[in-house]
């Protein structure tokens, strides 16, 4: 069995997010510091992450070389800030999306932290020059923005502040790898990221489709889950151009003309709302109606094709 791994990590906030941390770097052997300012989060956050690794054990999908027991005996709950950063090397930050309740927490840090450990947040839509404004420590910051659930979708986005040192990059790169997650590597800030820049660009074809009666809310999303979707679990867009034709230079070749007419015919920015709001949200509702109970069986379902797809994927890397 892999040995545990030295240094600690700490997650600040045990919410949807926290919680898949703390496991994710508790399977790469890491010892795991849980903080928060709510007891009865860590609390459940404990117990969710107990019952989750142990099924994840069972089935086979218990990420690591440690099994449940010991994984679990990595992760310890912690209200006191200055306690819970006390020897970590990596802080991985996941409190609500509020600007200043984060630029407190960082503010915070900041006079606590020594000059090595890393000091991340998992902010999906906040600049780094906004979080980390004014911090002495801003060399050591970067954003290490995941997808829902990381557990499962491995990638994280690393956006430096213009002040990160390379080397803050580098570790945080390095230590994504060694805990399984896919780390890439964004050389400046940009509204959205690249993840939900390509989202919405995506959302915002879909709401113009739909908007003008070209195809119907379900069948449009049937076109990226049994379509698009199902070549971009193993290949990104470019290498599917790479693919489709003869290399990319012959797909440029073959269809620059047809991409550009289609592109150019692309509508304005949709309002999300109003008349077309309406149709989509009842669409939608039709299949899972928008309430806990619905929209948790319908995640758990969502959670276990992406604990297969994820289980394809590794047989096919090995093959
Ligand atoms: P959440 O609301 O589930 O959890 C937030 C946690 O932070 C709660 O446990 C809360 O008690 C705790 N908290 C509040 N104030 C705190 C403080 N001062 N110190 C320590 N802990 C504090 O939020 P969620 O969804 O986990 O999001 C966390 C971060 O992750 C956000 O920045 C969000 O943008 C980002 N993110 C969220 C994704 C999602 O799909 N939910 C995906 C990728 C990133």
């Amino acid at each position: 069995m892999e040995p545990t791994q030295a240094g600690q990590v700490v997650v600040i906030g045990s919410g949807l997010i926290g919680r898949s941390w703390a496991m994710v770097f508790a399977g790469g052997g890491f010892r795991v510091k849980l903080y928060d300012v709510v007891q009865q989060q860590i609390t459940s956050a404990l117990e969710y992450i107990s019952k989750e690794m142990k099924e994840l054990e069972k089935s086979g999908m218990l990420k690591g070389t440690l099994n449940a027991e010991k994984q679990l005996s990595l992760i310890s709950g912690c209200t006191d800030l200055k306690t819970a950063v006390d020897g970590a090397m990596f802080i991985q930050e996941c409190t609500p999306e509020k600007l200043e309740l984060k630029k407190k927490i960082f503010g915070q840090l900041d006079l606590i932290v020594n000059n090595d450990v890393i000091l991340s947040s998992s902010t999906s839509t906040l600049l780094p020059t906004k979080l980390f404004a004014g911090l002495k420590h801003v060399k050591q910051c970067i954003v290490a923005h995941p997808v829902n659930p990381p557990y499962y979708v491995p990638l994280v986005e690393l956006v430096p502040h213009p002040e990160t040192e390379p080397s803050t990059v580098d570790k945080t790169y390095a230590l994504m790898k060694k805990i399984g997650q896919s780390p890439v590597k964004l050389t400046k800030e940009i509204d959205g990221f690249v993840l939900n820049r390509l989202q919405y660009a995506v959302i915002s074809e879909a709401w113009r489709l739909v908007g003008e009666g070209v195809i119907s809310p379900a069948d449009l999303d049937l076109v990226m889950s049994d379509g698009l979707g199902m070549r971009y679990a193993f290949i990104g867009p470019l290498e599917t151009m790479h693919l489709n034709a003869e290399g990319m230079t012959n797909y440029c070749e073959r269809y620059r003309e047809g991409m550009i007419h289609v592109l150019k015919t692309f509508g304005p920015v949709p309002d999300f709302s109003g008349e077309i709001e309406q149709q989509i949200s009842q669409a939608m509702s039709e299949r899972t109606p928008a309430d806990p109970e619905h929209l948790n069986a319908r995640r758990a379902w969502r959670d276990e094709c992406l604990m297969g797809l994820a289980k394809l994927k590794k047989q096919m890397k090995s093959n």
